[in-house]
């Protein structure tokens, strides 16, 4: 069975407060509102981080947002993929290549992957949620045969409509080494595969639930229910790790403004990555 620890902490991050500057390499549509960044670092240095973790991006002028790393350590450029919801990540997404914008990090809890070694690992993502999960799989299957890599891989993808699935062409590219089902709420014309949420993929997947470590990401409730199938199937809660987000006010990334805090969590320090016994505690702090 897979080990069951907590997800790793954060290591220090390098410059906490002032944002190094970034020009941006390249920006790609993925979506009607959601864009990728490719970020290369105007000072050449490299940028360390593991998969789960999260930057402060800086639209100088406008604000400042947190938004999850979408890339695989050690690749260059840095990606973000950042659905444009307000004034910030409105300005991200449009930002013209050539462009510079401020990031500060790495922060927050990793997916802690070296946990995984002999596990089923099946990932289920909804929509944008599968941009901070898409490093972790990247990572996965480079170790697939390796002492430390994973028994095998299945990705879920759900997303509202077609049009709303994000990385297409990593979704066709893992199917050579993972077991890939994509799933979507309502198809459109020309759309001919799965219809329903992704949580309906869960019971046909092919892992095995008593050796298996689940990490999931997308809306609120469709975190629940997906929780809810993996333990039908058997899989362990201790197992389950979700990225949480929770509307927070994100500020200082450090742990030491408090704006981000829930009870005794603060959640660039603690989280976004958790186990499932932590959300449950996090999601009942939240409906007090
Ligand atoms: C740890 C972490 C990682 C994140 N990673 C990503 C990512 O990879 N890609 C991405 O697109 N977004 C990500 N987000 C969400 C992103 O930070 C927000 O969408 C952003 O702060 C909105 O800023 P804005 O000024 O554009 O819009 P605002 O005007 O601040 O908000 C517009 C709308 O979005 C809602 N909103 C704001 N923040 C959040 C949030 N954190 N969660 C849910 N709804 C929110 C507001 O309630 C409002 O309805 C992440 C958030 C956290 C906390
Ligand atoms: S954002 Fe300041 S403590 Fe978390």
């Amino acid at each position: 069975m897979a080990t069951l620890t907590e997800p790793s902490p954060a290591p220090a991050p390098t410059g906490p407060f002032t944002p190094a500057t970034f020009r941006v390499a390249g920006r790609e549509q993925e979506a009607p509102d959601v864009a990728t960044l490719a970020l290369e670092p105007t000072d050449g240095r490299s940028f360390a981080f593991h998969p789960g973790q999260f930057n402060m991006l800086t639209a100088f002028g406008v604000g400042e947002v947190p938004i999850s790393i979408s890339s695989r350590p050690g690749s260059r450029p840095l990606l973000h993929t950042i659905r444009e919801v307000g004034p910030v990540t409105a300005a991200l997404c449009r930002a013209p290549v050539g462009s510079l914008v401020g990031v500060r990090g790495p922060f927050g809890t990793d997916w802690g992957l070296d946990a995984f070694a002999h596990a089923d690992v099946v990932v289920v993502a909804g929509g944008i949620g599968l941009a901070p999960l898409r490093g972790a799989v990247q990572v996965l299957l480079d170790r697939a045969g390796l002492p430390m890599g994973p028994r095998k891989v299945v990705v879920l993808v759900g997303a509202r409509t077609p049009d709303q699935l994000i990385f297409r062409r990593d979704l066709d590219a893992w199917r050579a080494h993972a077991e890939v089902a994509v799933t979507v709420d309502m198809a459109t014309s020309g759309w001919e595969g799965n219809v329903g949420v992704v949580t309906s993929l869960v019971g046909s997947a092919g892992f095995d639930a008593h050796r298996a470590m689940a990490l999931v990401c997308g809306p609120e409730v469709m975190m629940r229910h997906t929780v809810q199938a993996l333990i039908e199937r058997g899989v362990l809660p201790t197992s389950i790790r979700l990225r949480v987000s929770l509307e927070r006010n994100m500020q200082c990334g450090t742990g030491l403004c408090g704006h981000c805090q829930l009870g005794p969590f603060l959640l660039c320090r603690d989280g976004p990555v958790v186990t499932y016994p932590q959300a449950s505690r996090l999601l009942a702090e939240a409906e007090l």
